[in-house]
């Protein structure tokens, strides 16, 4: 559940609901096809950067089914495991979507790169509150991302499929953080106030990383570096509320 601004309590939606949720949104959507292909300008400035997303959005997930299902057992939140296996699914779609675009553009993905090996080290030497606190500050830089893209280009494909990465990215935003806040449910204060701290620090360096590599794609959607920082911040603030175990009133 996302934060209200107005600070109002919040309720744990849980592995059930979450699961109706994804099952709803699991039909993959047609892509528009034809109208204005990338331009040259679009190409410079958008391609490699769509390459590394869609590499980044491509992953089998096995370290995170395997989290996912020790978390269930342990918990007897059979559900959750579930909703981990649509949750991948709708990743896997995602990388689909874009491969999907290169290649009607004339171009392939790519197999690897810094950020992104970076990146799965992160979550593969992780426990769950880890390998989800590194997933979740993906997802919330990957909405001021995709906003971004979709005003860098007139192709109505990627326009398309930035508009729907959006739309489930904020979905998987609102499902981490409260997984999140279940699983510091137990934690004292002083704990809770290094687990922000080191959030913060993690995201601050995400957001800096995402800016070397994509902000050519992103200046192009019309976000200069400080109009970027302070969505990513907007949006990490929106965020934080529902990762805090306080914030509910079932924890
Ligand atoms: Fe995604
Ligand atoms: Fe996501």
């Amino acid at each position: 559940m996302t934060a209200p601004a107005n600070g109002a309590p919040l309720r744990t939606r849980g592995s059930r609901e979450w699961l109706d949720l994804f099952r709803a949104n699991e039909e993959p959507e047609d892509l528009p096809e034809g109208g204005p292909r990338l331009s040259g300008e679009e190409r410079a400035s958008v391609v490699r950067s769509v390459q590394e997303f869609q590499l980044g959005e491509n992953s089998e997930g096995k370290h995170l089914h395997r989290l996912a299902g020790d978390h269930a057992e342990k918990t007897g939140d059979g559900d959750y495991l579930l909703v981990i296996e649509y949750f991948i699914r709708e990743e896997q779609r995602h990388a689909r979507y874009l491969k999907h675009f290169l290649v009607s553009e004339g171009f392939g993905t790519v197999k690897g790169s810094w950020a992104d090996a970076v990146f799965r080290r992160l979550r593969r030497l992780a426990n769950l509150e880890v390998s989800v606190g590194v997933l979740v500050t993906a997802e919330i830089i990957a909405k001021v991302y995709y906003a971004a893209l979709e005003g860098a280009t007139r192709s109505p494909t990627l326009r398309a499929i930035c508009e729907r990465v959006q739309r489930d990215e904020k979905m998987h935003v609102q499902f981490q953080a409260e997984r999140l806040a279940i699983l510091r449910r137990d934690r004292s204060l002083p704990g809770m106030v290094l687990t922000r701290l080191l959030h913060r620090a993690l995201f601050c360096g995400a957001c800096l990383v995402v800016w070397r590599n994509h902000g050519e794609a992103v200046r192009r959607g019309g976000l200069r570096f400080r109009a970027y920082w302070r969505r990513c911040w907007d949006e990490f603030g929106a965020a934080r509320r529902a990762m805090e175990p306080a914030a509910y009133t079932d924890l």
